[in-house]
């Protein structure tokens, strides 16, 4: 579908839903007209079938306990099959209420308190977060920033496992906020690191369908013939997908029995929900009927990507735009016109925006900021002439 066409068919106004990205702005920026382009939700309505889906469970009225029926299951395993060229076992699939809630399961049932757990900065804060807030130790290995273009530092990375006695990769691929679809090689390199000092690896792939590059997503579990994957716990979702994050239903498919057995064994001390009858009525609708829709929708993040780049390419040629390779989530380096320090008056104040900032992700990222371009493109090019302007001002 043409651009204009989806978003005349799927773009919605948001504010007065209780969405956090529109409504919660005041709370979180302490400025409510702010254009957000924050948190990583989209502007568009979910594809009819999920809709239509949803409206025909509700019509039912019955929203007792549920389970999880083999029509689910295939749901995904085909699309895992179909769209990333993954076999997953059925035995193999297990559910959580969100990504980031499951990565705190995951440190507390494969490390112990102190235990290191090493990430790739600049990441997504909740990984720094799920380390910090269970008591272990936070280790960071910064990727390496050239022109904007990140690449893991393995010297680093192994240097930092074997002197700190790490347990646990959290790894994020694609990887936000620097957008780099990992290629075969580098996901080789690494995990054969991870596998050399026994470090167990968590993947989140939550991003796994927003490709917009030229590289191939291929999931953990399956680099080189699948030779890692006894040592890997994959996490994903439909929720960035589908834009479906408010209905709390996420993947956890690990292959290795032990792990397996570990992970079920401290899923019974939480006593944990499984699952919620709504999202899983829109994943399966979603994963069975909405690859077209998505198809569109990789258009429409593509199309902003390319507008922020070349507007400010030439109006502005001292920012940084990091190559989208996968996400819909820019990197945007301001540092060439803005002291990092004053990146967020500029941001809030003058150029009337609501972004992640920098240092939410790594610790030397002052100056950066992240934008979501998962949404209409009027909201793009009016934040990137608000840049503009105001940097033309300076
Ligand atoms: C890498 C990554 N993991 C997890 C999440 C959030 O997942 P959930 O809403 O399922 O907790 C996000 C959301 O932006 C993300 O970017």
């Amino acid at each position: 579908m043409e651009i204009k066409q989806f978003c005349a068919r799927y773009s919605m106004d948001r504010v007065g839903t209780n969405s956090l990205k529109w409504d919660a702005l005041d709370k979180r920026y302490g400025d409510k007209n702010l254009i957000p382009m924050w948190v990583a939700d989209m502007e568009f309505r979910a594809p009819e079938v999920v809709v239509n889906a949803m409206k025909k469970r509700i019509e039912h009225g019955i929203f007792g306990y549920s389970y999880v029926p083999d029509s689910y299951y295939n749901s995904f395993i085909n699309w895992e099959r179909n769209q990333h060229n993954y076999e997953v076992d059925k035995k193999w699939i297990r559910f959580s209420t969100g990504v980031v809630v499951s990565l705190y399961w995951f440190v507390n049932a494969f490390t112990k308190f102190g235990d290191s757990v090493i990430i790739l900065t600049p990441v997504y804060y909740p990984f720094h977060d799920a380390v910090k807030d269970t008591g272990r130790r936070l280790i960071t290995s910064e990727l390496i920033n050239v022109n904007g273009v990140y690449t893991i530092d393995f010297e680093d990375f192994e240097r930092n496992i074997m002197e700190n006695d790490v347990k646990l990769f959290i790894q994020c691929s694609p990887h936000n906020p620097v957008g780099r679809v990992w290629t075969e090689k580098e996901l080789d390199k690494i995990l054969s690191i991870c596998k050399r000092y026994n470090v167990l690896v968590v993947s989140d792939e939550i991003h796994q369908d927003i490709i917009i590059g030229e590289n191939v997503q291929i999931p953990a579990a399956i680099v080189s013939g699948a030779k890692y994957a006894d040592n890997i716990i994959t996490v994903t979702a439909p929720s960035k997908t589908f834009n479906l994050a408010g209905l709390l239903n996420c993947n956890i498919i690990i292959s290795n029995e032990k792990v397996m057995a570990r992970y079920d064994a401290y899923s019974k001390t939480i006593n944990k929900t499984e699952v919620n009858i709504m999202g899983l009525t829109a994943a399966e609708a979603a994963y069975n009927y909405g690859e077209e829709w998505l198809k569109s929708l990789l258009g429409v993040i593509k199309h902003n990507y390319n507008h922020v780049k070349e507007r400010l390419g030439d109006k502005a040629p001292k920012i940084v735009v990091t190559p989208l390779e996968g996400t819909y989530l820019i990197w945007v380096d301001l540092r060439g016109y803005i002291e990092p320090n004053e990146t967020k008056t500029f941001i809030q104040e003058k150029c009337r925006l609501a972004v992640d900032y920098g240092e939410w992700f790594g610790e030397n990222c002052k100056g950066f900021i992240r934008l979501n371009m998962a949404t209409n493109p009027k909201y793009v090019e009016k934040a990137v002439d608000n840049i503009i302007k105001n940097i033309n001002c300076l």
